[in-house]
């Protein structure tokens, strides 16, 4: 029987790919480090998770395809703490970031149109790509730059008429990266130039070490090209809740969301609710979150540091860093790590990189490192990491 080419083509998750090896070795009696995958081990603020406990109406209706009326209140009223102003049609609720980039890419994009993307990007991109048959147009950004926005005639020379916008992710995800107030304007400049959208997701916005963030929305004269992409589920700890927001002034672009909105309806009801009383929570719950993460962050980048042959910089925001590893193979070095190795009966599971990147080979040493465990099983894990690449290069370089 038929399969959709389209979907059969789908690559699967790179960051789960190799989840089978971590359940067997797990099987084995192996602890496994999870440094793959950005689910983080944060307490979901109690606000939110009250709000599911105390969740009163007596049956679990269909809401506004816009999300509940409160909930994008509480959304304008949360980016005003970020200098930006908005109406609540501005904010639409979405069922998670990934259905906003899937319905960004479908309200902007034919088939067969172009997104121009900086490579190593979120690979569920490409996924949501191919679901609304929209091509990424790749520019690469380099480790050895800190993957620093590549030169802006880069992204000018890929502009063609099928171009429906240009994507960045900041702070990025997979690269730890923050664009700086001189490449965003650049960036939005050439957008204006070429008359085309900017599409940033920021659903990282909320994790930045070392300076504020300025969300691509506070850029004056703009506006009416920007659309951004924002989610509660990294900001909160809640991702299994799956609730995230367009937002953008554009009104062409918000009447023509709307119709793939009420296509599936609603977002879930007892999620909003609870992300509604999550914006509630304390401003010190978030400095708290970010605290943990920075002090993680540089817990992991200097031990990586330290290991031999390891190429990594210290990355600004996220929970995330590209690490290029002194392997022939990041994917074989993954797996042996989980299948052949182990160090006092623990290893670690990492995300090979190559399929963060459009262009073949560029990521084949690289892997993207999640720092989402607490310091102590870091320091177990960068141990294991340490030994496992002794241990491969004794056995295959
Ligand atoms: C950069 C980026 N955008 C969007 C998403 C989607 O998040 P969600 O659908 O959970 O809101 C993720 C999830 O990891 C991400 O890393």
């Amino acid at each position: 029987m038929q399969m959709s080419h389209r979907i059969s083509g789908f690559q699967c998750s790179p960051i789960r790919r190799l989840s089978p090896y971590a359940v067997a070795a797990t099987k084995r009696g192996i602890k496994v480090h999870y440094l793959n995958i950005g689910q983080p081990d944060i307490k979901t603020p109690d606000e939110a998770l009250n709000a599911v406990r105390n969740y009163s109406k007596p049956n679990i209706p269909y809401g506004p395809s816009e999300g509940l009326y409160e909930l994008r209140e509480g959304v304008v009223d949360y980016y005003k703490q970020h200098s930006v102003d908005l109406d609540v049609d501005d904010v639409l609720i979405t069922t998670g970031g990934s259905e906003a980039l899937q319905f960004a890419f479908m309200t902007l994009c034919d088939p067969f149109d172009e997104i121009i993307i900086p490579e190593p990007y979120y690979t569920n991109v490409t996924s949501f790509a191919r679901t609304a048959m929209v091509n990424l147009v790749p520019i690469t950004s380099r480790i050895e730059d800190s993957f620093s926005l590549p030169p802006i005639e880069e992204f000018e020379k890929r502009i063609t008429r099928k171009t429906g916008a240009i994507l960045l992710c900041s702070p990025n995800n997979p690269t730890g990266y923050i664009y700086t107030n001189d490449e965003m304007k650049s960036i939005l400049e050439l957008c204006k130039k070429k008359d085309i959208f900017l599409i940033v997701d920021e659903v990282y916005r909320e994790f930045c070490y070392e300076e504020e963030f300025s969300s691509v929305l506070s850029y004056e004269g703009y506006e009416d090209r920007v659309v951004c992409i924002d989610s509660f589920s990294k900001r909160y700890s809640m991702c299994g809740s799956r609730i995230g927001a367009v937002v953008t002034k554009n009104s062409e672009f918000k009447a023509n969301i709307l119709k793939l909105s009420q296509a599936r309806l609603c977002p879930p009801d007892i999620e909003q609710v609870a992300a509604l009383a999550a914006l509630k929570t304390a401003p010190s719950y978030l400095e708290e979150v970010k605290q943990e993460y920075k002090k993680r962050r540089d817990f992991l980048s200097q031990g990586l540091k330290k290991i031999d042959g390891v190429i990594c910089s210290t990355p600004k925001g996220a929970f995330y860093m590209v690490a290029q590893l002194p392997v022939d193979d990041a994917e074989k070095f993954a797996i042996f790590m989980l299948n052949e190795f182990n160090y006092e009966n623990e290893t670690v599971m990492i995300a090979p990189a190559e399929d963060f990147y459009v262009t073949p080979a560029i990521g084949k040493k690289q892997a993207r490192i999640a720092y989402v465990l607490n310091t102590n099983d870091l320091a177990r894990a960068l141990i294991c990491l340490e030994k496992g690449l002794e241990a491969y290069k004794e056995k295959y370089l």
